[in-house]
């Protein structure tokens, strides 16, 4: 190891959302001492309050525990990260820019800028933001423009793979990590900065792969990984398609298909199809940044599975009419679920909601219950109703949608719910209901992909 590659490296995360406070917090309990900064002055004050600015199972307890170390620490001060930290790590998000399928590249442009002119010592700047493949060169360029002169700065990119609802997990417990890098030193600064990841591992006789790289593989990884997830989504809801065409069952062809070790069982589940803050806008970006390079061909499959992904919304709008016998009109429509998947508070790009403005839109009268989810949504669509529970949300009820796979709504009494609405139909829009009990309490069930 060289003579300037601190021990323990001080680590600062700029940009405080779903994937920078998670690694802020997660690697504060890993042992390190962490900064995370945020331009957004309310989000740094609540998270230095010891409250996590969004719900994630398990991060706020950990948070508080972190905080009262002092190893952790926010501000909201370029000067101050920059003198505290030997490695930044860039969180911001990256959008979909208006009117176009690329990513907004401007928070990462600012972050850069609002830290490079008050570097004073070597350093490393690791890009962890899902970006289109180059970023990590032009990042590279920015900080030779913006460093004072003398100050060796250099960069890395290390994608993120964590999900929400299991960031945590993700995060303590990679399945694998990316290091993009360019020298030695950057290399030796990513295993001490992951050395508590490493040591987690094998105490629990694990380990985690790393794959160390050049930048534009390491950016790659990321939006591969993605469009594969989002393609395998669309492939089962493309099945879900000629299923309903042909009698079939969706659940049980993916299940037989699943067992095919080469195939596996995960994402395959077909429903209303994805959604969030990553797949969607991240094969879209995919596809701008391809066409840009000059390969555009080689992913116009991408645009089909989001055309797919799209379709299974208005597939559910139109089971939802056909039980209104056809009047959506003045129809009383419960949909069950906010946000994109469960166990989150994030309605971005949800298919749940998606669906309740396009209900709304039809003039439908909609009241919409999530656990988690309400605050997000009703800044969203405030157009509509929201319910404190289940049986608020579906006393007289036309037609019941469940399309956020909660617990409690896998678990609900379909006996107790079909004594409170006016007809008893529900759409089960991530086949996550017991159709069968559904029916024997009297329901018409329909889900997707299934007769
Ligand atoms: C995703 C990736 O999984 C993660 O590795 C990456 O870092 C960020 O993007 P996340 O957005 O948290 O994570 O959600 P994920 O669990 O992947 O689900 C995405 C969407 O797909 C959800 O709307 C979910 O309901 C839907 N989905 C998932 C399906 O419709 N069917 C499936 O079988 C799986």
């Amino acid at each position: 190891m060289s003579v300037t590659t601190p021990q323990r490296p001080r680590l600062t995360i700029l940009g405080t959302g779903y994937l920078g406070a998670t690694h802020a917090i997660s690697m504060a309990e890993l042992g390190y001492e962490v900064m995370g900064f945020d331009v957004d002055e309310a989000k740094i004050a609540k998270l230095a309050d010891g409250q996590v600015p969004f719900h994630e199972p398990g991060l706020d307890e950990m948070l508080r525990r972190n905080l009262a170390t002092g190893r952790l620490t926010f501000s909201t001060d370029y000067a101050e990260v920059a003198a505290f930290g030997d490695v930044h790590f860039i969180c911001v998000g990256t959008p979909q820019k208006q009117g176009s399928l690329a990513a907004d590249m401007r928070y990462v442009e600012s972050a850069v800028l609002g830290l490079a002119p008050h570097l004073t010592r070597r350093s490393l700047v690791v890009g962890k933001s899902t970006v289109p493949v180059g970023t990590a060169e032009w990042v590279e360029q920015l900080l030779q423009d913006h460093v004072a002169p003398g100050i060796e700065v250099e960069v890395a990119w290390n994608p993120e793979f964590l999900r929400e609802g299991f960031a945590v997990e993700d995060t303590l417990r990679p399945d694998r990590l990316v290091f993009g890098v360019k020298s030695d030193w950057a290399r030796e600064m990513l295993d001490i900065t992951y050395k508590g990841v490493f040591e987690l591992a094998s105490s629990e006789d694990r380990e985690v792969p790393v794959v160390v790289t050049d930048f534009a593989t390491a950016e790659l990884v990321k939006v591969s990984a993605n469009s594969y997830l989002a393609t395998k989504i669309s492939f089962i809801n493309a099945m879900a398609e000629v299923c309903d065409a042909a009698g079939a069952d969706v659940t049980q062809l993916a299940r037989a298909i699943g067992y095919d070790v080469r195939i596996g069982n995960k994402f395959l589940r077909a429903g209303v199809g994805f959604g969030g803050g990553c797949l969607p806008k991240d094969i879209r970006a995919f596809q701008a940044r391809a066409q840009e390079l000059g390969v555009g061909d080689a992913l116009t499959f991408l645009s089909e599975v989001d055309k797919i992904n799209t379709r299974r919304r208005e597939h559910v709008l139109e089971l939802t009419r056909e039980f209104a016998e056809g009047q959506l009109d003045g129809a009383k429509v419960t949909v069950l679920g906010a946000t994109f998947k469960p166990n989150s508070d994030d309605v971005r790009d949800s298919p749940a909601l998606a669906v309740a403005r396009m209900l709304h839109d039809e003039n439908a009268v909609v009241s919409v219950y999530d656990p988690e989810g309400t605050d997000n949504a009703r800044r969203e669509l405030p157009d509509v109703q929201y319910a404190v529970s289940i049986s608020d949300a579906v006393a007289g009820a036309d037609v019941v949608l469940v399309l956020t796979e909660w617990e409690e709504f896998r678990h609900a009494d379909p006996v107790v719910l079909a004594k409170l609405v006016s007809h008893a139909n529900v759409v089960d829009g991530r086949n996550c209901l017991d159709a069968a009990r559904w029916r024997a309490a009297g329901w018409n069930y329909r889900g997707l992909g299934r007769p």
